[in-house]
């Protein structure tokens, strides 16, 4: 098992950065609830494509180079999402690479949970 750890920074909406130890392999929730990163009703659903409260923006650059393109299925929940950006994605359905050291992203504004929408 690759036990190997990048750094990721989690910026949110007040420009505040907190840093997180990310195993490779393991998507961006398992990563903030490993390393107890404060994000209000994040990963509600636990990562099963039910809510959108994993929302995170990333950098055009970083977005370009993820390996995985969004599933319909999260491109449906990413609608549902709080201040949805070009570069949004669900951060359960995210896995961490290598070459993801140092990455940046950022925790939008608000959640939005879509399991209490009506
Ligand atoms: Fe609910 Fe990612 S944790 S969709």
């Amino acid at each position: 098992l690759n036990k190997e750890k990048v750094t990721v920074y989690f910026v949110d909406s007040h420009g505040n950065k907190q840093t997180a130890k990310a195993s490779v392999g393991n998507n961006l929730l398992d990563v903030v609830v490993e390393n107890e990163i404060d994000i209000d009703g994040f990963g509600a659903c636990e990562g099963t494509l039910a809510c959108s409260t994993c929302h995170l923006i990333f950098k055009k650059k970083d977005f370009d180079k993820l390996p995985e393109k969004p599933s319909d299925e999260e491109l449906d929940m990413l609608d549902l999402a709080y201040g949805l950006k070009e570069t949004s994605r669900l951060g359960c359905q995210i896995v961490v690479t290598k070459d993801m050291d140092g990455l940046e992203v950022e925790i939008p504004g608000g959640v939005a949970d879509a399991r209490e929408s009506s």
